[in-house]
């Protein structure tokens, strides 16, 4: 067979990639980093748009994700740079006391000076906001009081695709997190390297997400909902989470059974995310209007407990009647709220469908790898027809990937993320990876989309301590 060369983005060897990182701290800040943190990207199996209406979602951790090395300051400065080739510009300076909510009322006498967060980049604003968001949990919780002056030098390289889908966003806040904690608090000051990881217990590893979530929402101003910083810090190695974002709760499922046969594998379409920016938010504010015609919180809470199709089904006959023939609802197209409505409900059930197959502690004889496989698949397909049609988030690459894998006789294949760009996840018979990859490349190239790049998926932890190999200069001679 002939060789077909696609694009695949390595997760690389985070000893190796630290161990340079480290040397170009010394070069850009003319100092040593203290260490290196990682944290992961995520790709997510089922639960899109529904993570803010409490929905559930079933994410693993990448072996991909973003690294920070780090020193602490004590003049109160965030001294920051990305070595991403398509961002970077150099090193930017902060004033971490100026960094404040996108919505709060400018401080008397703040000006847009040099070191003020809005003369950054937007990308800073990640950063900022997570030590701003720190610093708002250390008030509650002591272990995470910052040092009085903290400040800090950061250095940031990532193996995600930015604005791939794949969550480099929360990567990016959770590893500031995890650098930050250990550099500027009482429990960073306690626990030194790895043994820092182990402390963070996975109930602080939650208050820090819910951190790195309200950086997103407030400071940098996203209508995020918590999965990408959830899956970030809390992912196992070789798990799906199972997560119920009615209160955050999560069962880690082995995707064992399957992982000896199949591989998830995201194809980023190279097409960014943010292009579609304001859209996102107005998917939302379309479901935040259903949920007031039916007159509940979130989505979530207009289905039963044990949530069935039949449910669903009843929901938006309880919506039909209450809204009639309005064209407007709650002050959008009644059609698109319909739709949302359509979306959010399917996800819901669908979530629940998938963790039962992945719970399945004692599999049954009866049921192979192939037929999981083939259930998990189905479930796929259906989310990303449901992303298409109904939360209408998806784009002509997307479309064109999922159908060439099914062509090729990919199991299942669906958009992930927030859409209107990204990545498509996969589910691929192991042995056939190498075909699959070349079929959707050529299909795409031939539907003159941009060539894709692939992203073999090895469900990994969370955000943790990068071990830092000896340096040879202290050897005895
Ligand atoms: C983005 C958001 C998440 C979630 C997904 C869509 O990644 O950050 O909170 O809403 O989109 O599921």
């Amino acid at each position: 067979m002939q060789c077909h060369d696609v694009d695949r983005l390595s997760p690389g060897d985070p000893q190796q990639i630290a161990a340079d990182f480290r040397a170009r701290f010394g070069e850009v800040f003319g100092r040593s980093a203290d260490g290196v943190w990682f944290a992961p990207g995520r790709a997510n199996i089922n639960g899109e748009h529904i993570d803010f209406h409490s929905g559930r979602c079933l994410p693993m951790a990448l072996a991909h994700g973003t690294y920070a090395a780090a020193a602490p300051r004590s003049d109160g400065l965030l001294r920051v740079r990305t070595l991403d080739a398509a961002l970077d510009d150099g090193v930017h300076t902060i004033r971490l006391d100026e960094v404040a909510p996108v919505d709060s009322p400018e401080p008397a006498g703040r000006a847009a000076g040099a070191h003020s967060m809005d003369a950054a980049p937007s990308w800073t604003r990640y950063v900022a906001g997570t030590i701003w968001a720190l610093a708002q949990l250390g008030e509650e919780s002591p272990g995470f009081a910052l040092d009085p002056g903290f400040g800090v030098d950061l250095l940031i390289v990532s193996t995600l695709p930015i604005g791939g889908g794949l969550s480099s966003s929360a990567a990016l806040e959770c590893a500031t997190a995890l650098a930050v904690i250990a550099l500027g608090t009482p429990l960073g000051a306690q626990h030194s390297g790895s043994e820092l990881d182990a402390a963070l217990t996975d109930a602080l590893r939650a208050e820090v997400a819910a951190a790195c979530m309200r950086a997103e929402v407030e400071v940098v101003g996203a209508g995020t909902g918590g999965l990408d910083q959830t899956v970030s810090l809390r992912g196992l190695a070789g798990d799906v989470l199972s997560l119920d974002c009615r209160d955050f709760s999560v069962d880690w499922l082995p995707v064992g059974r399957l992982l000896d046969d199949y591989v998830f594998l995201a194809v980023d379409t190279r097409q960014a995310h943010w292009l579609g920016d304001g859209q996102f938010d107005d998917r939302r504010a379309d479901s935040e209007a259903a949920a007031q015609v039916l007159g509940v919180e979130q989505l979530r809470y207009a289905l039963p407990e044990q949530a069935t199709a039949a449910d669903a089904r009843r929901v938006r006959e309880r919506f039909d009647e209450r809204v009639g023939a309005a064209a407007m609802v709650a002050g959008r197209p009644a059609d698109a709220v319909r739709r949302r409505l359509r979306h959010a409900l399917s996800e819901m059930v669908r979530s629940d469908e998938l963790a039962e197959i992945f719970a399945e502690t004692v599999p049954d004889p009866e049921v192979g790898p192939e037929d999981a496989a083939t259930l998990i698949g189905q479930l796929m397909l259906s989310g990303h027809a449901s992303m298409r049609d109904s939360a209408q988030v998806s784009f002509p690459a997307a479309d064109a990937i999922v159908d060439a894998a099914v062509r090729h006789g990919a199991p299942g294949g669906r958009l992930i993320g927030g859409g209107f760009g990204g990545s498509v996840l996969l589910l691929s018979r192991r042995d056939d990876v190498t075909a699959l990859e070349a079929a959707v490349d050529r299909a795409c190239a031939g539907a003159g989309h941009r060539r894709p790049r692939f992203v073999e998926i090895t469900p990994s932890a969370g955000a943790r301590t990068v071990p830092l190999p000896a340096v040879a200069a202290h050897r005895p001679h």
